[in-house]
């Protein structure tokens, strides 16, 4: 088992103002960051990373929101950090969300849900090194 897991913060709680709350939380649940940015994802990026949902009816909708605005991307680290970390946020639906919960707190909608976190140890991998070269994860 991998001990790193993946998030974003998403536009609309950076836009919302969040993110130091946000982030706050994390490292108060006890993850190290080995890396972080703060970007912006074009369509085609965005396109890309969500590449693996592009059969599904929301996926324009969730490439058009995740490059309308800036993010904060970040590789965590915590025992069993995937699964750990997807406890943390909540669910999908904020509405559905356990409260205490980042999305029940801080999430808009379904669809502009504040975080994501990998699904998976090996899509942690994959969509940190998306973000990041080897030279910045520390
Ligand atoms: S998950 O995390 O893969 O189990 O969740 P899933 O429900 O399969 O959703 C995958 C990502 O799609 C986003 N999503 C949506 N966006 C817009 N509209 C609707 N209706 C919608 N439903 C799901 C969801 O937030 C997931 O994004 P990430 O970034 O992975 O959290």
């Amino acid at each position: 088992m991998s001990n790193r897991t993946f998030t974003m913060i998403k536009p609309d709680a950076m836009k919302n103002g969040h993110a130091g709350a946000i982030l706050d939380r994390i490292i108060k649940e006890g993850y190290r960051i080995v890396a972080l940015k703060q970007t912006k994802l074009s369509a085609e990026k965005a396109g890309e990373f969500y590449a693996v949902h592009s059969a599904r009816p929301f996926y324009g909708e969730l490439v058009e929101f995740m490059s309308s605005g800036i993010i904060i991307a970040a590789i965590l680290e915590k025992e069993n950090a995937v699964a750990s970390f997807r406890t943390l946020i909540g669910a999908t639906d904020p509405a559905k969300a356990d409260e205490g919960t980042i999305r029940k707190m801080y999430a808009t909608s379904l669809g502009e849900n504040a975080v994501h976190g990998s699904d998976s140890d090996e899509n942690a991998e994959i969509e940190g090194s998306f973000f990041f070269s080897g030279l910045e994860k520390f």
